[in-house]
């Protein structure tokens, strides 16, 4: 059996590396496609060297653009791709503008889609990720969901028969990387800036609502430098790009300015903060499964699951945020919500299930 992946933004690679490794491990003919929306080493590169993921077997290189720009030269290159390799399935990953696109260019060729993470939705229909991930969900033949939650949406939009509930990926590399990091004795934050564990904020913005507005970008810094704890903010390129054309300066006190770190970096700087403060969906939930509090500025999640218990506060940028990051830990654990770490060995063995009928 033939599975081809497509993957082009950071964290669909690190959902890609347990994937490869079951899909390898099974015998399954596995085919990277890397659309090329993330082409900075720090957001590619790094990611396929310290996961072991095997190589792209074909590199797109789109690179950026504005959504219709960016999509649509995925959904042109990805043509001759299907149509060279011939897989059985496509399998998309996430909600970024390369899983619709690889959605879409399967589904129009009649190769079977599937669409790992479906089911997540946020209700916010100006995130272009919502748009992505219900698109992909209805031109999808098999709907891998992580959670029951997420079948829930799909079994009311109508989608029960094509869904399975397999558990979070990004649980199964998570836990690998959090053990061995442990094992290792692993603090970056404490390496590079000598901040002990508890001592400081690990911080990431991304989102365009954050980014893109200079209001809410200036009230989202002023917030980090008011806490009371140095705060390290992992500054994507969309962050940068944004602040030096809306003329809002990132380095204000307390804050440290930093590059993107690589994943098992990452896992450790959470591991040891004191809290995180972030929009993305992935970090969110990473430090859910740390148990490390997380502040998520965004006014909803589709990770509603990390919600519970306090793990996880909504905030708006201001005094909301200041309180929710300085707010107390929780004293019960965080439920196991999000699988037993083996999902992509179950959607592998799903897979090899289905090639019988095929
Ligand atoms: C994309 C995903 C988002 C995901 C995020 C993870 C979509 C619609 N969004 O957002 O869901 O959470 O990836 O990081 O697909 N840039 C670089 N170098 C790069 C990549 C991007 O400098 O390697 C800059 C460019 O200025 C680019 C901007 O970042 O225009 C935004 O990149 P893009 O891939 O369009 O979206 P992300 O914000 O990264």
């Amino acid at each position: 059996m033939r599975i081809m992946s497509v993957v082009g933004a950071r964290p669909q690679f690190v959902k890609l590396a347990p994937i490869d490794h079951a899909f390898r491990a099974t015998g399954i003919d596995h085919i990277i496609v890397h659309t090329g929306q993330h082409y900075d080493p720090l957001l590619s590169d790094v990611f396929f060297d310290d996961l072991k993921i095997s190589a792209p077997d074909v590199h797109l290189g789109v690179g950026s653009g504005s959504h219709g720009v960016q999509t649509g030269a995925i959904l042109a290159g990805l043509d001759p791709v299907l149509e060279e390799y011939a897989p059985d399935w496509v399998l998309a990953y996430g909600d970024t503008n390369s899983t619709v696109a690889a959605a879409l260019a399967a589904s129009k060729l009649h190769i079977k889609v599937a669409h790992l993470e479906a089911g997540l939705r946020s209700f916010n229909r100006r995130m272009p990720e919502e748009i992505n991930r219900i698109l992909t969900d209805h031109a999808s033949d098999l709907l891998l969901a992580p959670t029951e939650v997420a079948a829930a949406h799909l079994a009311t939009e109508g989608l029960a028969q094509r869904t399975h509930i397999v558990g979070d990926v990004m649980t199964d590399v998570l836990m690998a990387t959090a053990a061995s990091s442990i094992e290792n004795g692993d603090d970056p934050i404490r390496t590079t800036h000598g901040y002990d564990a508890g001592t400081y904020f690990l911080a990431t913005i991304h989102r365009p609502d954050n980014t893109d507005d200079r209001i809410r970008l200036e009230a989202i810094i002023d917030s980090l430098s008011a806490l009371k704890h140095p705060v390290i903010l992992l500054a994507h390129p969309r962050l940068r790009a944004k602040a030096t054309e809306l003329d809002v300066s990132l380095t204000q006190p307390g804050i440290h300015l930093c590059d993107p770190l690589p994943y098992p970096q990452l896992v450790a700087a959470a591991l040891h903060a004191r809290g995180v403060i972030t929009d993305s969906g992935g970090l969110q939930k990473e430090a859910f499964l740390l148990g490390v509090p997380t502040t998520t500025v965004r006014p909803e999640t589709e990770w509603v699951e990390t919600l519970e218990q306090g793990w996880n506060v909504l905030v708006e940028p201001g005094p909301e945020l200041i309180q929710a990051a300085l707010r107390q830990v929780p004293d019960t654990e965080p439920k196991q919500v999000y699988g037993d770490g083996k999902a992509a060995h179950h959607i592998a063995q799903l897979f090899l299930r289905f090639a019988s009928h095929l």
